[in-house]
């Protein structure tokens, strides 16, 4: 009786220990410590139910996105956005719907992500605004535009997913144009810490950002899970 109690907690506890590490290997963490092909694929497999799980809202992202990119590109003439793992096109399908962007400033967004499949819901989803916005296919740590070409940079609840996040980092600020901003999110709330040393504090990745070349960094509580940082890449002449 006593042996047949003890198989039974010792099979409790395998148990916990196998769905814990599957809960945090595969839901929290999205497969990002078994490298960045189990990323993708994950993502290309589960695209069809992104939007329903998401279920974005324009009251909501006029306030989260679209504000905060006009803001950074007032006065901007024609600029061109980047938004690296741009996912089934939450940032340009905002942009025009609210139409700003488009109207006032005649903007245009490049929209980058590593899976096929959210770029193909992106495109369906953006079917009405083709030739605004160019959707393609690559990774974040090596994007494929030259230095200086865009007026602004976001990268939206992605970070912690890519494979080496100070190089995604580099790259964006790399392409971003001088005076050019970036709008960037950082995971936050508990689950947060279970991202180990891709999991910086508020001060670290602002001190991080502003080591990377952007200055005037500044950190907002954004989302339950997400705080936006907002910088800006020096103008020439402000590099000493
Ligand atoms: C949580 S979704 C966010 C999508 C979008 N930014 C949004 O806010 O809805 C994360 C996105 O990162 C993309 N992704 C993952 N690894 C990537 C990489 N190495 N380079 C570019 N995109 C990547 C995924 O395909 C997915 O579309």
């Amino acid at each position: 009786m006593a042996q047949l109690f003890l198989y039974s907690v010792i099979l409790f506890i395998v148990s916990a220990v196998v769905w814990w590490l599957y809960h945090w290997l595969f839901i929290i963490t999205e497969g990002v410590f078994l490298g960045p092909r189990l990323v993708v694929w994950l993502y290309d497999r589960e695209a069809y139910r992104y939007d329903d799980i998401k279920m974005y809202d324009m009251e909501d992202e006029l306030i989260l996105l679209v504000e905060p990119i006009l803001g950074e590109l007032s006065g901007a003439k024609e600029p061109i956005l980047l938004d690296v793992a741009v996912g089934t096109g939450r940032v340009p399908l905002f942009l025009f719907k609210d139409g700003r962007f488009t109207k006032d400033l005649n903007g245009r967004v490049v929209g980058v992500d590593a899976s096929q499949a959210m770029l193909d819901l992106a495109d369906k989803n953006l079917s009405e605004v083709t030739g605004r916005c160019e959707l393609l296919l690559g990774s974040a740590d090596a994007i494929n535009f030259a230095d200086r070409s865009f007026d602004a940079v976001s990268c939206l609840e992605s970070l912690e997913f890519f494979p080496n996040p100070e190089k995604a980092i580099e790259e964006m600020i790399r392409v971003l144009k001088p005076g050019g901003s970036l709008l960037i999110t950082r995971r936050a709330g508990w689950e947060a810490r279970w991202f180990l040393s891709r999991h910086y504090d508020q001060k670290e990745f602002v001190a991080l950002l502003e080591k990377k070349g952007l200055t005037d960094a500044v950190l907002y509580q954004w989302q339950n899970n997400y705080d936006l940082v907002i910088g800006r890449k020096p103008n020439v002449d402000e590099v000493v």
